[in-house]
């Protein structure tokens, strides 16, 4: 009988045995797989891992200061905290193109991973929060068509080139096993139960180019969208939800004036692997406290839609 508790003796002995006194390093995303390996390894190992954290200035409010908070201040594990808003900003200034927009994104992580991890002496291990459906899916991913294999972004190239060992602990675990896990680790419920969020992150939920002035304003409408999720109850029956950006400008009403600002999205889908997905039926009063919300304390934004497309025809992202 699989039981969480028994796997992390088992896993933790096991990374015990495999690093050895070596170094291991990690890309913490601060979602669930890297952030459960994180906690497993740092239990096994302790100072001997170093996590990295590249902030890429596509994450959602506060996202950074939070995996610093839960990892580097209350777990005591060692993370290394890399600012690249700037270099990303800028490599994806002019680009609208989104498989483009993914591999700048993608590119630009790998470099800075690559540079960060070359700092690190004497590391021979990187983990990673491979899990069982990414196994599959990668040993599938040949025979799929573009549409439902995004160009995820991953470290591969990187262990080759490093000489670096692979280190995957949760690689013969259900998303649900990994949950588990979490949890009798003792990291947050809320981290743990996370929808999933794409690595090229709000990256691919600005419609075409990315500009700073657009992150900060959806960041804004997604954190109160997420806010009221979970405030309501709703965001645990969700699968996925967040607020799309679109950089078009409308017409509003202001008081006495005219208001001529961009539009917001919102999405929230049901499924059960995110190969096919429906839109989730929200309450109109949730939708209509939520967007008065938005319109009110977000200055920039005047409008704001729901989106009623399932997955197919739709994706659940909208680039
Ligand atoms: P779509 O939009 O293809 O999304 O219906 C299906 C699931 O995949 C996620 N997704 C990505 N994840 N890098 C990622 O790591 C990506 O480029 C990417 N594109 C889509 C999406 O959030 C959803 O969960």
């Amino acid at each position: 009988l699989w039981t969480s508790g028994g796997f992390i003796d088992y896993a933790v002995e096991s990374i015990r045995q495999q690093v050895g006194q070596d170094r291991v390093i990690l890309g913490l995303s601060g979602g669930v797989d890297s952030s459960v390996v994180a906690a497993l390894a740092h239990r096994a190992i302790g100072d001997q891992l170093t996590c990295v954290f590249v902030d890429n200035g596509l994450l959602r409010l506060n996202e950074g200061d939070q995996v610093m908070q839960t990892f580097a201040e209350n777990m005591g594990v060692k993370v290394i905290r890399v600012d690249a808003e700037e270099i990303f900003l800028s490599k994806l200034a002019g680009v609208s193109d989104p498989e483009k927009k993914r591999k700048i994104i993608g590119h630009t992580f790998i470099e800075i991973f690559d540079a960060e991890a070359h700092k690190i002496d004497g590391a021979r291990w990187l983990a990673q929060g491979t899990i069982y459906p990414d196994v599959i899916e990668s040993a599938g991913a040949k025979t799929k068509t573009a549409t439902n294999i995004k160009s995820h972004h991953n470290v591969g190239g990187l262990p080759e080139e490093m000489n670096l060992k692979l280190l995957e602990p949760l690689r013969e675990l259900f998303k649900d096993e990994v949950r588990q896990v979490g949890l009798e680790l003792g990291l947050p419920r809320k981290m743990i139960m996370r929808h999933p969020f794409p690595g090229p992150g709000l990256g691919v939920r600005i419609l075409g180019e990315v500009k700073k002035e657009y992150a900060d304003l959806l960041r804004l409408a997604d954190d109160i969208y997420l806010e009221e999720l979970y405030a309501s109850g709703h965001y645990d029956r969700i699968s996925q939800a967040f607020a799309v950006f679109l950089p078009v400008k409308s017409v509003g009403v202001m008081g006495d004036g005219r208001s001529y600002d961009y539009v917001v999205a919102l999405r929230a889908v049901e499924t059960k692997d995110f190969m096919t997905a429906t839109w989730y039926p929200m309450p109109y009063e949730l939708l209509a406290h939520i967007s008065s919300r938005i319109i009110n304390e977000v200055k920039g934004i005047n409008r704001v839609t729901y989106d009623i497309t399932s997955k197919p025809p739709g994706t659940i992202e909208w680039e």
